[in-house]
């Protein structure tokens, strides 16, 4: 009884929006698509969430100005997910719950993205793709099969802890490394091995390995054990925030040995004066001539008056990726469909011509910057 009164009332409430628009509220003009980004928007490591906010947003205005997706308009719902895990799974749910999202774009953190890929695979009908987690975990599953609705528009960390090590190895020449990590989290503590297990594969000797959590702000004792090591290289694998934190007591402590780091370090917030003369490998640089980022660059500052980092970039090339992979589909609202057109097309976009591997992982190309004088300067670009 109570399902036919509400059955009804529904009916009569449908009618009722349907004569306020003239009756015309047909399925093809007019329509909408909701699009989820969830990125830290608050936080340690916020400027990560606002570069991806603002490049995904430019991608997609840019696509409303042109007509849409198919005529579709496509309507943003932005969420603060504080690039961590809790929060993430909360954001998630909330998008689908509540907003019938079925298309999400994010996280920025590899500990945060793996459990929204786990709520994204229990639904089955939203497709997720991350713009910037590069822990291998994101799009595969413990048993090494692909999570079949998640996707990611950067490389992994296989690559890009490789590529440090050697860098390290050959560039720097450098025989002796420490390494730093917090075992908590799952991009640090996955780029930390991947360096220690390149670095002496290639003959190089890893003579400090120590841990730290992600609450600590007094590293004197693991600096204090580097100093007494003098290694090479200290590799920092963590995010500008808790990186600015240890080089700036390194440098208090007068350790030499050169400083390395991963994408966690692009941000306008780096305190480069700690990191001065430092490397790190990155997805993307504003120097690229390729005319495509040059492009892009322009079109981001005339929009935000800042220059686009990694993760402006590649959250840019991945609401592309999505929103081309709907249009070559056909549907805005068949996530399994448009998954299926992204995982066999390839998509030219600013950082790379994409197509994905098996594990939906884009086979990309890396650049090493150096910190030199306060800016950051493009040294080197890396082939898979
Ligand atoms: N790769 C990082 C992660 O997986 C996120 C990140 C990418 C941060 C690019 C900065 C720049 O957690």
């Amino acid at each position: 009884m109570r399902t036919r009164i509400t059955l009804l009332v529904t009916l009569i409430l449908s009618m009722l929006a349907l004569s306020a628009c003239g009756g015309a509220a047909g399925p093809a003009t007019g329509s909408t698509v909701k699009i989820a980004i969830l990125a830290p928007l608050s936080g340690d490591v916020r400027t990560f969430g606002e570069s991806t906010r603002d490049g995904a947003l430019l991608a997609i205005e840019e696509w409303n100005e042109n007509g849409g997706v198919n005529g579709v308009t496509i309507e943003t719902v932005i969420e603060d997910s504080q690039c961590s895990a809790e929060a993430a799974v909360s954001a998630a749910n909330k998008v689908i719950e509540q907003d019938g999202v079925k298309f999400i774009i994010g996280e920025v953190c590899s500990s945060a993205s793996i459990p929204i890929s786990e709520v994204v695979g229990a639904k089955g009908d939203v497709l997720q793709i991350s713009p910037t987690s590069t822990n291998p975990s994101v799009t595969v599953n413990e048993d090494g099969t692909t999570k079949p609705m998640v996707f990611r528009a950067c490389f992994i960390d296989p690559f890009q802890g490789a590529v440090a090590a050697a860098f390290a190895r050959q560039n720097l020449n450098a025989q002796t490394a420490a390494v730093f990590l917090d075992q908590g989290n799952d991009y640090v503590r996955g780029l930390a091995e991947v360096f220690i297990a390149e670095f002496e594969a290639d003959g190089g000797q890893v003579v400090v390995r120590e841990t730290y959590t992600g609450d600590d702000q007094d590293f004197s004792a693991i600096l204090a054990i580097t100093r007494d090591a003098n290694p090479d290289v200290l590799y920092l694998p963590d995010y500008y925030s808790t990186v600015n934190l240890i080089a700036a007591q390194a440098q208090e402590r007068g350790i030499e040995a050169a400083l390395l780091g991963g994408d966690g370090w692009d941000s306008p917030d780096l305190d480069t004066s700690v990191v001065e003369g430092g490397y790190f490998t990155n997805h993307f640089s504003p120097d690229d001539t390729r005319q495509v980022v040059q492009d892009f660059v322009q079109k981001y500052e005339a929009a935000y008056g800042s220059t686009p980092d990694a993760l402006a970039a590649l959250a840019y090339d991945a609401a592309t990726v999505l929103l081309m992979s709907m249009e070559a589909a056909g549907t805005t609202t068949d996530a399994a469909a448009v998954a299926d057109t992204m995982r066999t097309g390839t998509w030219s976009v600013v950082s790379a011509d994409i197509s994905f591997d098996e594990f939906h992982n884009p086979v990309k190309a890396a650049v090493v910057l150096k910190v030199e004088g306060g800016q950051i300067v493009y040294t080197d670009s890396v082939a898979p």
